[in-house]
């Protein structure tokens, strides 16, 4: 895990962010669809926002404290969305977190960049677990949590407050399937 990755897919390549992307975060991530099934875009996304968000990634990387990645379409190179793996190390387990610009919502690009950065969270960084979880009224993320291969783990009801409204949050989960079997292989080894 020396260096923060760059992950290619069919349409896609997620890449580290750079201070020349800020521009083009302001505008996506600034978009008031994107703050409102969100908890930590802010709103209005004022000048310098984006700019110290992209510095403080290296610190996280090499801290062991997870990935942003930009997510940008291989065809081009544009910027389309962000998506993340903020990782408590103690527990192995990381959080995925994504958003994508609101004209291209809806071609599946959420999705190939959740299975992408998951199978790096798994296969490089060996966490155990990746949790995500999503507003009720918010579907879509759901559907992309399942569509990425996350199980429905529970309902926390009233679990936060936005702007004076308290919502419920979707629990999501999927765990390293090779370690679960590896766990499981020592389990049934004692049992005999
Ligand atoms: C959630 C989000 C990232 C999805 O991005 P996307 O690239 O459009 O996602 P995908 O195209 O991969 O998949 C979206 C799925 O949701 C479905 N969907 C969209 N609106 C829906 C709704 N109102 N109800 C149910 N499903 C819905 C789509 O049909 C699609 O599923 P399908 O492939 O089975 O048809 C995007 O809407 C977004 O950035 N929202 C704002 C930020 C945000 O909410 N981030 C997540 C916080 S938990």
């Amino acid at each position: 895990m020396k260096h923060p990755p760059i992950l290619e897919t069919e349409r896609l390549v997620l890449r580290p962010f750079q201070i020349s992307d800020a521009a083009r975060v302001k505008t996506l991530a600034g978009a008031s669809e994107i703050y409102e099934t969100t908890l930590n875009i802010p709103h209005p996304y004022e000048n310098g926002m984006a700019e110290k968000w992209i510095a403080s990634h290296a610190s996280q990387f090499y801290e062991g404290n997870g990935v942003n990645l930009a997510v940008t379409l291989k065809a081009d190179g544009l910027l389309i969305g962000a998506i993340g793996l903020h990782a408590t190390l103690r527990h192995q387990r990381a959080e995925l977190g994504y958003w994508i610009g609101v004209p291209y919502w809806g071609n599946g690009y959420c999705t190939e960049a959740a299975i992408a950065i998951s199978r790096y969270g798994f296969n490089v960084v060996n966490y155990h677990k990746i949790a995500s979880m999503h507003m009720q009224c918010n579907p879509a993320s759901g559907r992309v949590m399942e569509k990425a291969g996350m199980c429905k783990e529970g309902i926390l009801i009233d679990q936060v407050v936005k702007d004076g409204r308290y919502h419920t949050m979707i629990v999501y989960g999927i765990i390293n399937r090779e370690q679960r079997l590896a766990a499981d292989g020592e389990n049934a080894a004692n049992d005999v």
